[in-house]
């Protein structure tokens, strides 16, 4: 790629200038391999009041329940947001979990609060349903490390591989892809094609494609591509403070680089961190992961003790704030703006054609962790969509 290092991909979308605005730079990999570093804009939702903040969340709870909709929200949106989303009967999990519940509730419209990738998954899952998210610019380096054009081409240029994808991509990229993977069932789901004799191509996060490639074994074609939150995490400093605290166990998202996931006691998407402090005998916990996770892990386990894993500089105090800038977009404010107004600020839509093809890799995902936990399938056509499910 013969881009200068730092290009913008595009400024901030007219009307976020009026909020605080944050730029940051994320790698973008072209066809042929090649990665630059492109710049994106998070724009945060301002501060608000005591009173604001309960009209608000009057507001919202009268609009879920005239919508006939549910909230689902992820583990690093506000502790405020996830908590409306478990008082009001919806969800606040890890995006597994987000794409099953959205699909198998019944609820005509979908309340997503979390990224850009997880309002589409819903959508796709569930044509029907109206899906409404607080902000729409909310993204994901991954995703946008990742466009479908160059993914598109990348994978006509391997023909003999199984095309893997993880969930944080566009539905443009699913429609290419065999399967889709969340960091819970990534590593179970390459191993089963590995068995099968398939080598993979994997995108977009190398850090997660390294760990699955290493616990399974499989022949596994990397795209480049990172979080922008857990690429920042240091294993030197982590080292110095599980020294200090040697007591405690380390968890780790394996979107996290090598290094620090070489330091870990337990690797594990969001859903497995939160079970390990919840059902681990330790009293204290080293997390490497967006701290919007805390609020979680304390709410269940408020007697143990959560240290939050260093990002930079010399202690355990993090200098550059795990916590995703898009994660953050979710605001109050923007939740009760979409859900009394919907229409297009707010509400995602997915091409017909693009959602046609990328639900199967979905559908596969869901099949195969319905199948891996011994649950039944709901979708009689599921077993047809895992090639040799019975042999691995
Ligand atoms: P989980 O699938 O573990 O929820 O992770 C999603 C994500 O975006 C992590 O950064
Ligand atoms: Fe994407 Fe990282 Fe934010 Fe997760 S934390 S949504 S992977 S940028």
């Amino acid at each position: 790629m013969t881009d200068s290092l730092l290009t913008p991909a595009a400024g901030p979308a007219s009307g976020m200038s009026a909020k605080p605005t944050t730029a940051f730079e994320f790698p973008l990999q072209d066809s042929s391999g090649e990665v630059c570093l492109r710049q994106a804009w998070a724009s945060l939702p301002e501060p608000i009041g005591a009173d604001e903040k309960e009209s608000l969340l009057h507001d919202i709870r009268r609009l879920l329940r005239e919508r006939n909709a549910v909230l689902v929200a992820h583990y690093y949106v506000d502790g405020v947001i996830q908590d409306l989303a478990t008082e009001t009967g919806g969800l606040v999990a890890d995006s597994l979990e987000m794409a099953r519940f959205g699909h198998d509730h019944t609820a005509q419209t979908l309340v997503v609060a979390g990224v850009r990738f997880m309002g589409e998954t819903a959508k796709i899952l569930s044509p029907e349903k109206t899906v409404l998210m607080p902000d729409l610019q909310a993204n994901c380096s991954l995703d946008l490390g990742c466009p479908a054009d160059a993914f598109s081409q990348f994978c006509d240029a391997h023909p003999d591989r199984t095309v893997v994808v993880y969930a944080n991509t566009s539905a443009a990229v699913k429609a290419r892809a065999d399967w889709m993977v969340t960091s819970s069932c990534a590593v179970s789901i390459v191993r089963h094609l590995h068995a099968q004799g398939e080598k993979i191509l994997f995108a977009p996060d190398r850090h997660l494609g390294r760990y699955v490639a290493e616990q399974t074994g499989a022949d596994m074609l990397l795209w480049e591509g990172h979080c922008i939150v857990h690429d920042e995490f240091k294993a030197v400093e982590l080292a110095s403070l599980k020294a200090r605290h040697p007591e405690s166990i380390v968890l780790v998202h394996p979107e996290a680089p090598a290094s620090v996931i070489a330091l870990a006691d337990r690797v594990g998407s969001t859903t497995a961190m939160i079970n390990a402090v919840v059902e681990n005998d330790a009293k204290s916990f080293i997390v490497a992961t967006d701290q919007g996770i805390l609020h979680r892990m304390r709410q269940l386990a408020p007697e143990k003790t959560l240290i939050e894993a260093p990002t930079a500089g010399t202690s355990a105090t993090c200098k550059s704030c795990a916590h995703c800038p898009w994660m953050a977009m979710n605001g109050l404010k923007a939740l009760r703006n979409a859900l009394a107004n919907s229409g297009a600020p707010h509400e995602i839509n997915v091409p017909a054609e693009t959602a046609e093809k990328a639900v199967n890799c979905i559908h596969r995902m869901l099949a195969f962790t319905a199948l891996e936990s011994g649950g039944a399938l709901t979708n009689a056509s599921a077993a047809g969509l895992i090639p040799h499910i019975g042999a691995a």
